[in-house]
């Protein structure tokens, strides 16, 4: 019998402190916590006391107790690397706080570099030295083969999530296992997606691209439009284009969805100089200084989404979590834009692109709690915590579950029609393949993309023949 049939009054005083205005919102999920709510009912007892509406913006609202979670780590000391400063500290900041109210642990969060690289280079220079800086750590989904030798195996603790009723996307979950470790557990899914102006297609007279060609043609026409009314920031097309893990992804894109392959194929091949390669980075070679302005080629994430979020941007390339920001009430884009597939290229093998991301976690073996680690890794892995994270952040899950949830869906309605490409559908970059020499191969990649772009380079054809061979010789060493 649940405890809330066993204790009634309990939860009826919660509902009645609640809708006096007798309880704040986080006595309220604190109480109702103890009392072992469910999520669903929280979520009620939230709404009417309408400080759920008041405080949504407060990050970690929606938080609720994984009900395995009945574990007192008081005394115990963690430290977490998660999000970088910026838009998903707050969220990250409340999942430690929470875990430690509900099991008494102290939660240092230790924020990560915002560029991919940058991360790594300290993850490794941290994990070389078997240092016990941080006890778990957010990994990309390209990094299991380069990070797995300071991994703790997490087989068992993604066995008891699904036994609490977490399926995790089977490719997400083997993507993570190296032999017979799973080196990380799957937090969320990434997947590269075009956000459109819809306000500014109609105001114009624009169909929706559906290819490349059609992007520039929309981009201009609009960018054109909103200059001589004035906005003279206001530009076609932003992406990532900086020197560092983010292009590689905006390239695989650009190459994939023109029917040129993943650079490196999963049979080792090298595919980067292919024809359809060079003609897709010549095209965005093309967008510089044109549709997208000159200083794409320093922008990473934050960058290229602060030219979108101030209304200055006709189509943006970028990871699902802009669209919470930009659908929040206090957005000026609320209801002004789509999210959806970013275009095809060319030619027969033309096809969709969305480059594979995400994060999972990963528990050092240096560190002093590996058990109570593994704890803080299972909580931010878990149904409770991706359903929170999708509905205040609007990342995507890896349970699959957690796709069919009312209140997931209701944040964020472009999910269902997405779901293809979160289960499975996206490209992944060339990592497994390349294993341990995956960053040598993709700062190769981002190196003379970013050149090209900038105009450093200017022989498109010679620059991409010269990866090829740089390329060939990483593969060498495998
Ligand atoms: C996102 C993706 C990650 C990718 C990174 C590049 O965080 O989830 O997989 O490597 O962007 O900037």
């Amino acid at each position: 019998m649940s405890s809330e049939v066993l204790m009634p009054n309990a939860v009826n005083k919660l509902v009645q402190d609640a809708m006096n205005g007798r309880a704040s919102r986080r006595d309220i999920i604190k109480r109702g916590s103890a009392l072992g709510l469910s999520g669903a009912l929280m979520g009620n007892i939230l709404r009417v006391s309408g400080v759920g509406a008041q405080d949504a913006q407060e990050a970690g609202w929606s938080l609720v107790k994984p009900e395995w979670l009945d574990v007192d780590l008081t005394g115990v000391e963690l430290s977490a690397v998660l999000a970088s400063d910026g838009v998903g500290a707050p969220f990250d900041q409340a999942c430690c706080d929470f875990f430690a109210e509900q099991t008494g642990a102290t939660v240092n969060y230790i924020k990560g570099a915002e560029s991919a690289t940058d991360r790594l280079t300290y993850y490794t220079q941290t994990l070389n030295a078997q240092a016990s800086d941080f006890d778990i750590f957010s990994v990309d989904v390209i990094w299991p083969g380069i990070l797995k030798v300071h991994a703790h195996d997490l087989s068992e603790a993604a066995d008891e999530l699904a036994g609490e009723g977490a399926n995790f996307f089977e490719r997400i979950l083997s993507n993570n296992r190296i032999e017979d470790t799973l080196v990380s557990i799957p937090m969320y899914t990434d997947a590269g997606c075009l956000y459109t102006r819809t306000d500014l297609l109609e105001k114009y007279g624009v169909e929706a691209p559906t290819t490349w060609a059609e992007l520039e043609v929309a981009a201009q026409t609009i960018a054109e439009g909103e200059v001589a009314e004035g906005n003279d920031a206001f530009v076609g097309f932003t992406f990532q284009g900086a020197a560092y893990e983010g292009l590689t992804c905006n390239a695989l894109e650009w190459v994939y969805s023109n029917g040129g392959g993943t650079f490196i194929e999963p049979d080792g091949t090298v595919t980067v100089n292919s024809d359809a390669a060079k003609a897709a980075v010549e095209r965005a070679v093309g967008w510089v200084g044109g549709i997208a302005p000159a200083a794409v080629t320093s922008y990473k994430e934050e960058d290229s989404r602060g030219v979108w979020q101030a209304g200055n941007a006709a189509f943006h390339r970028n990871w699902p979590y802009v669209y919470g920001i930009s659908q929040a009430d206090d957005s000026d884009l609320k209801d002004k834009f789509s999210m959806g597939l970013l275009p095809k290229g060319d030619g027969e093998n033309a096809d969709n692109a969305a480059t594979l991301g995400g994060w999972n976690m990963m528990v050092s073996k240096y560190s002093e709690n590996i058990e109570a680690a593994t704890v803080f890794a299972k909580f931010m892995c878990s149904f409770e915590v991706q359903k929170a994270r999708a509905i205040e952040r609007s990342l995507n899950p890896t349970i699959v579950e957690v796709y069919q949830d009312a209140d997931v869906l209701a944040a964020n309605p472009y999910q269902a029609e997405l779901f293809p490409i979160f289960d499975g559908g996206s490209v992944a970059r060339p990592s497994g393949v390349t294993a341990d020499l995956y960053n040598d191969v993709s700062s190769a990649v981002f190196t003379t993309v970013n050149e090209l772009l900038s105009g450093q380079q200017t022989d498109v054809s010679g620059a991409l023949d010269n990866l090829a061979s740089q390329l060939e010789s990483i593969m060498e060493d495998l």
